[in-house]
Order: structure tokens, then sequence, then C-alpha cells
């Protein structure tokens, strides 16, 4: 993080939420802050996705508040959070696999052109062009016919860079990422890292989930530690190991 008189773009206060029998979170706060990226660590069950799917609008709070820009904020569904500024990308993604690129990039918020000046149509050219432009911005490459192609016959790499672009194009400020490299190669797994670092650069904050300890270790400046929905510790990434890490998250 290169901004620490930042404030927070998004908070977690003691939220907790509770599944039939199952306490999924029990009280975890968080700060982001511009720029960084906040990696969320534990074991499967450990409330991670639970956490996240909280923040994005998918569920409500049993307690606690989500703070973004500085207000507390409840998002009814994930496109009002996204419509605020808070994309996410869970592995499976959520492309429309027969449509392209472009049509993928504006899902849902399609720009219209008058025919004829009367007839409102979809402007598929400023789609393709505009999701050109954002491709570029981020330095992916996919080849122009590749833009017109239905998604499905993309890579999963390829994808993962146009659900990127999307959040990009629709100037996210937070981008929360459920291990985004899961479904990849390794090739294409160094590829999204390098996109999680071009999106710093470009001050969105990450909250970013992942398996891979070497991948949290490679590009976070911290990590929060889940065990059994409770915090279980926090450490910047400089002052911790991997040894640790997987104490908190193991706990004893
Ligand atoms: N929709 C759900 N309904 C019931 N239980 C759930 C639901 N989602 C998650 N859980 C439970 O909540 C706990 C935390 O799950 P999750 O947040 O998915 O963990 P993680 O992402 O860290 O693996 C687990 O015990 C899981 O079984
Ligand atoms: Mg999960």
């Amino acid at each position: 993080m290169d901004k620490p008189n930042a404030a927070p773009i998004l908070q977690g206060r003691n939220i907790s939420k509770r599944f039939g029998g199952v306490q999924a979170l029990d009280k975890v706060s968080f700060d982001l802050y511009p720029g960084e990226v906040l990696a969320l660590a534990g074991d499967n069950g450990a409330g991670k996705s639970t956490l996240i799917k909280t923040v994005a609008g998918v569920y409500g709070a049993d307690e606690g508040e989500v703070i973004y820009r500085g207000e507390t904020v409840k998002f009814d569904n994930p496109s009002a959070a996204r419509g605020a500024g808070i994309e996410t990308i869970y592995q499976d993604l959520a492309l429309a696999d027969n449509l392209d690129v472009g049509a993928n990039v504006f899902l849902g918020r399609e720009p219209t052109r008058r025919l004829f000046g009367f007839l409102p149509s979809i402007d598929r050219r400023k789609m393709r062009e505009e999701s050109r432009g954002v491709l570029d911005l981020l330095d992916i490459e996919i080849s122009p016919s590749a833009l017109s192609k239905p998604v499905h016959s993309l890579s999963g790499g390829q994808r993962q860079a146009v659900a990127i672009g999307r959040a990009i194009f629709w100037n996210a400020t937070v981008l929360i990422m459920d291990e985004p490299t899961a479904a990849l190669g390794v090739p294409e797994q160094r590829k999204v890292m390098d996109l999680i670092r071009r999106l710093k650069e470009r001050s969105v904050g990450i909250l970013f989930i992942s398996h891979n300890l070497s991948d949290i270790f490679e590009v976070s400046d911290r990590i929060l530690v889940l065990r059994r929905g409770k915090a279980a510790g926090e450490r910047k990434i400089s002052e911790t190991d991997s040894d640790e890490v997987v104490k908190l998250m193991v706990g004893g």
C-alpha cells in the first residue's frame, strides 16, 4: 500500500452471519484501503465466501455493518453493490457464454443509439470499441477476431480478464476476487496476478481470497485469517510468513 494516509474505502464492522445451526461469521471486522490487496485466508468453511457475499449484497448480515466510502451501506442485491462500485469476480465468473466480449462488458448496461433518428437500438460497435479500449488499458491480449466470438471460445485466463475489464470499465473502486485463479493453468494464473498488480496501481482496493499462499504472499499487502467464522489474526504480509499463517488457519 502506497497511501498510508488514505481513508479506508471499505470496512466491515463486527459482521455476523448464521445459517441454521452454523455460525458462519462471528463479529468479523476488516479495513480495506484504496490501492491495497487484502487477502482472506482460512480453511474450507472458515467463512471467507460468506464474508465477501455479505459485503457484495448477496446476503444480509445478521449483525454488524458494512461501511463504504465512510458511510454505512446495505446492498439489497449484487447489482446494487456493483452499481455503487463494488465488483465481485467469483471462480465461476458469471459471464454470458454465448455473447461476445463487448456484450459481456456491457451486460445489463448496454449503450443504445437511435437508428434513423428515432428507433433505439443497441450500439454494438461502441461496445466493441469500448471493450477493446479497456482490454488495451490493462494490456490484455485478445485478438480482434476473438473479440467478436462468444466468450466460451476464450481461454480461462482471457475470460477472467474480460470479467476484470468489465469491473474496470464500470469504474469499480473495490474488486472482490474469490479464488480467481483456481480454475486456471499456471501461465494464466500468472496473468491474473499481473492484472491484480495493475489494478492496485489504479488505486482499486482488492479483497483477494485464495487457497494458494504463495499467490497471497506475492500480491497482498495484508492478510486476514478466518477460523470457524472468527478472525484468527491479521498481519502485514511483510511481517509474517506462511508458517505463521498456517498456524493461524488451523489454530492451537
Ligand atoms: N448458503 C448457505 N447455507 C447454509 N450454510 C452455508 C451457506 N453458505 C455457507 N454455509 C456454511 O457456512 C460456513 C462458511 O462457509 P463459506 O463462507 O463458504 O466458507 P469458505 O468460503 O471459507 O470455505 C460453512 O460451514 C458452510 O457450510
Ligand atoms: Mg469459499
